[in-house]
């Protein structure tokens, strides 16, 4: 009997997704560019699934039934093109490629167009959910042509983790929204780790907690609004011990933060949009500055930190709280209304509010606001602060936060991704921002012209008569 389906990667992604859908009652095929790794796969970890491994990319397509469906989970960039090549000297058209790893969207936009010239269907999709999303249900968002969709629908929804609103899957949209999609939502991931680690910095260095008592703190902010992925593994990370020294484990850990480049492509992508996404930024520039270890204990010798202690108390904690959800909430307006312009601009054709429900489970930011948002997003209002509702949801947080930012600044904590979402706020609610100076310096220095607030047109004026002749 032929596979369903066949997969290549067999890292940690690409094994636990092909047990996953071989657990579902689907045969698989798998292979891998180094045999060890395929070899090791099946003798550790394939138990009853029905896994067939290939040691032979072309005896592994053959192995396939038509049209056949092929998952790459390999590593993002050169080796996505190099397996594609390897497989299309085997492959008819009408047979579909699912590229599931987390590559580039301009990426898969070429890929798209070169497959589709041959006849190969192409789907670019983000899996969220690290491995244990991967075997337990990820959340999916594959893009490309619905006819190439309905191919794998059915597969993809069993995987998929559950929610109340059903399966973590659906057809994003057209060529690589998928992978856009995927992209922005680890900005957003970028910018409520960094919002967390804030919160984190001022109970540790400020309120001088030790990591269970914030452990309990989390624990319980997870019952509540904040509740979420992100907030869940916080306080299981700062109720671990390190085995070797009985340490807190989150106290022998180096504070360098490493980065695979999809937060810092949504950046990109923002800025090249002309979308403000500050908050998603900053996490990556924090990340960043976290490198710069040795420079960093250079410059803390010359500049000590002027920091008192401040007592816990409900209200503080109650203000905390506030902020971060402040911050995620900022953090996921920022993301939606990048993938509104996307959408627009690259006719993606993405639906928001069926976005927001395949992160409600499976997913990294899967959180309870994410319901909240769902209510409230739309093309008319994608930056989310266009409705009422939202407007209302922060600023009965606003004074907590404000509060929150005073105590950082008073005891010289960085705090960029709350700032930052402070000054997004208010920004945008600023009817008059000072840019009309901005405009006046602009035409003063290079003749760039300005807008007057009391007629059509665009203005120069010589601004010192007579000084150039
Ligand atoms: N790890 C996560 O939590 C996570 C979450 C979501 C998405 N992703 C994405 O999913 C994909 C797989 O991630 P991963 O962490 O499982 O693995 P990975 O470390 O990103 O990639 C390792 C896999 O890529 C293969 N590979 C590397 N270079 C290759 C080449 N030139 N030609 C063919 N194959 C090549 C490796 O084969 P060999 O064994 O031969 O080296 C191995 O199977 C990536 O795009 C990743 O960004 C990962």
């Amino acid at each position: 009997m032929k596979s369903h389906i066949g997969l290549i990667g067999l890292a940690v992604m690409g094994q636990n997704l092909a047990l996953n859908i071989a657990r579902k009652g689907y045969k698989v095929s798998v292979y891998n560019r180094t045999a060890q790794r395929t070899e090791m796969f099946v003798k550790n970890r394939v138990r009853n699934e029905e896994i067939e491994a290939h040691y032979d990319i072309k005896k592994f397509v053959e192995s396939l039934e038509k049209p056949r469906k092929i998952i790459l989970m390999v590593k993002a960039g050169k080796p996505v093109d190099d397996t594609i090549s390897q497989l299309l000297p085997y492959l008819e058209p009408g047979d579909l490629i699912i590229d599931g790893g987390n590559s580039h969207y301009m990426d898969t936009e070429r890929r798209y167009e070169e497959l589709s010239k041959k006849g190969i269907l192409f789907l670019g999709m983000g899996v969220s959910g690290g491995e244990r999303g991967a075997l337990h249900g990820p959340s999916l968002m594959p893009g490309g042509s619905k006819e190439a969709y309905a191919l794998v629908e059915e597969i993809l929804l069993k995987i998929a983790a559950k929610t109340d609103d059903g399966p973590c899957c659906t057809y994003v949209g057209e060529r690589s929204a998928g992978h856009f999609v995927k992209m922005v939502h680890n900005g957003i991931e970028y910018t409520i780790m960094q919002a967390i680690a804030e919160i984190y910095h001022i109970m540790r260095d400020v309120m001088k907690l030790v990591p269970e008592e914030m452990s309990q703190i989390f624990e319980e902010w997870n019952k509540g609004e904040l509740n979420s992925f992100l907030i869940e593994i916080t306080y299981k990370i700062l109720r671990k011990k390190d085995e070797e020294t009985g340490r807190p484990m989150v106290d022998v850990i180096l504070d360098k933060a490493e980065q695979k480049g999809t937060g810092k492509w949504t950046s990109q992508a923002a800025l090249d949009l002309g979308i403000p996404t500050p908050s998603i930024n900053l996490a990556v520039v924090e990340r960043i500055i976290s490198h710069f270890k040795n420079e960093r204990v250079k410059l803390s010798k010359l500049y000590n930190k002027k920091r008192n202690t401040v007592q816990k108390s409900d209200n503080l904690i109650k203000d905390l709280e506030n902020a971060l959800f402040f911050a995620m909430l900022a953090a996921f307006s920022q993301g939606m209304w990048l993938i509104a312009e996307a959408s627009e601009e690259f006719n993606y054709n993405i639906d928001l509010p069926e976005v927001l429900r395949i992160w409600k489970g499976g997913c990294i930011i899967r959180a309870r606001l994410i319901d909240t948002i769902r209510k409230h997003v739309s093309y008319n209002n994608a930056y989310l602060l266009g409705s009422k509702e939202m407007i209302s949801l922060l600023e009965d947080r606003l004074d907590s936060l404000k509060r929150v930012l005073r105590m950082a600044v008073d005891n010289e904590i960085p705090v960029p991704a709350m700032s930052s979402a402070y000054n997004y706020f208010m920004s945008m609610t600023e009817e008059k921002l000072p840019a009309n100076l901005i405009q006046a310096q602009r035409d003063f220095f290079g003749a760039h012209m300005f807008q007057r607030i009391d007629k059509e047109g665009v203005f120069h004026i010589d601004w010192e008569e007579g000084e150039i002749v």
